[in-house]
């Protein structure tokens, strides 16, 4: 057994209820590659935030469990050797989906984990989560639950409407299960193609697409019924088109690429919702930028020459989002 302790990392509580009290969001960035976690940590530094660094299945087959475990140890090592005294950095599991998996997770360091069971039926998913739940707290670990599916860019909007998280649940919900926060559905999905063309309009200005807005109908409704409780939006990444457009020029095709616009997700962070997750927009930035230096540099051939410029686009993503959208800067 290790203790998240032992390594340096914190769980989510303290920083959920700041961010709830406080009007803003705590970024949850996925991370498989060591450039990743370099890039999140000098973010997070630079701006003083605190963060969660999020590990989901595919990365650990990409990468190996442990070694994220040891990547996340390093990185509160690293935010200290670059000048922060007190990083506040989570160690999460996402969308774990089974018990099991989250045990494993809590054995091994993790200081926060997800129980996934969205598709579940609903008794089935606060069983699990309240055993889940019972597991985690013991070793002072925090739990997030899921109600309601996200939409798929396969689902119509009309049908996906009906996968909302239903407000009327979320108290028995939250109650029954123990969780100690809840992500919801209200219109976010994930990958680059959240929205189909024909679920957007288009900007007659710049004929790009302009997705559906989120449902913050729904969202105020569930603030209503459980007031103050920390709330988590996945599938959060705005897919920028800049980045998409760098990749489209230097050889890719991602056509008709589409994301959650920034200022919907701002608002968003001003309400109970206190962690949003993003992966897409790390692997864009990631993408474009070492698309571009490759189709610059055709004679190179040494990774950290394309991986260097990689790791800086990411790092200003991060700063972007932190600052400009999340507002979780400045809060150590
Ligand atoms: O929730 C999905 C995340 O973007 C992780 O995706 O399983 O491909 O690493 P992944
Ligand atoms: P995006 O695909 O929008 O980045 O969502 C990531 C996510 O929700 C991870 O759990
Ligand atoms: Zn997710």
């Amino acid at each position: 057994m290790t203790s998240y302790k032992e390594l340096g990392l914190v769980n989510t509580r303290e920083m959920f209820a700041k961010a709830v009290k406080g009007g803003y969001a705590i970024p949850a960035f996925n991370f498989n590659t060591m450039e990743q976690m370099q890039a999140i940590v000098q973010a997070a530094v630079e701006t003083k935030s605190p963060v969660i660094m999020q590990v989901s299945k595919g990365a650990r087959n990409y990468a190996n469990g442990t070694i994220l475990r040891y990547m996340a140890q390093g990185a509160v090592e690293y935010a200290k050797e670059l000048g922060c005294e007190n990083p506040q950095i989570a160690l999460h599991l996402d969308h774990g989906d089974s018990f099991e998996i989250c045990k494993e997770c809590i054995d091994n360091g993790f200081s926060s984990v997800m129980f996934d069971g969205s598709s579940l039926p609903y008794e089935e998913n606060i069983a699990i989560t309240k055993k889940v739940v019972e597991y985690a707290h013991k070793y002072d670990v925090t739990v997030e639950a899921e109600l309601g599916v996200l939409a798929g860019v396969e689902d119509e909007v009309s049908s996906a409407e009906s996968h909302y998280t239903r407000p009327e649940e979320v108290e028995d919900f939250s109650k029954r299960s123990g969780c100690d926060s809840l992500a919801i559905s209200i219109g976010t999905s994930h990958g680059a193609y959240k929205f189909t063309p024909e679920q957007c309009t288009r900007d007659p200005k710049t004929g790009k697409l302009v997705p559906p807005p989120l449902a913050f109908d729904i969202l105020h409704e569930i603030e209503k019924r459980i007031p103050g409780f920390p709330i988590v939006l996945h599938g959060s990444s705005s897919v920028p088109q800049d980045e998409v457009d760098t990749i489209n020029k230097f050889g890719g095709k991602l056509p008709d690429a589409v994301g959650i616009p920034e200022e919907q997700l701002r608002e968003a962070s001003k309400s109970a919702v206190c962690k949003i997750n993003i992966d897409s927009d790390s692997r864009l930035a990631m993408t474009a930028a070492i698309r571009q230096h490759l189709a610059e540099n055709p004679g190179h051939f040494d990774p950290r020459q394309y991986l260097k410029p990689a790791r800086e686009n990411m790092k200003k993503m991060y700063v972007h989002k932190i600052v400009n959208v999340l507002g979780s800067d400045n809060k150590l």
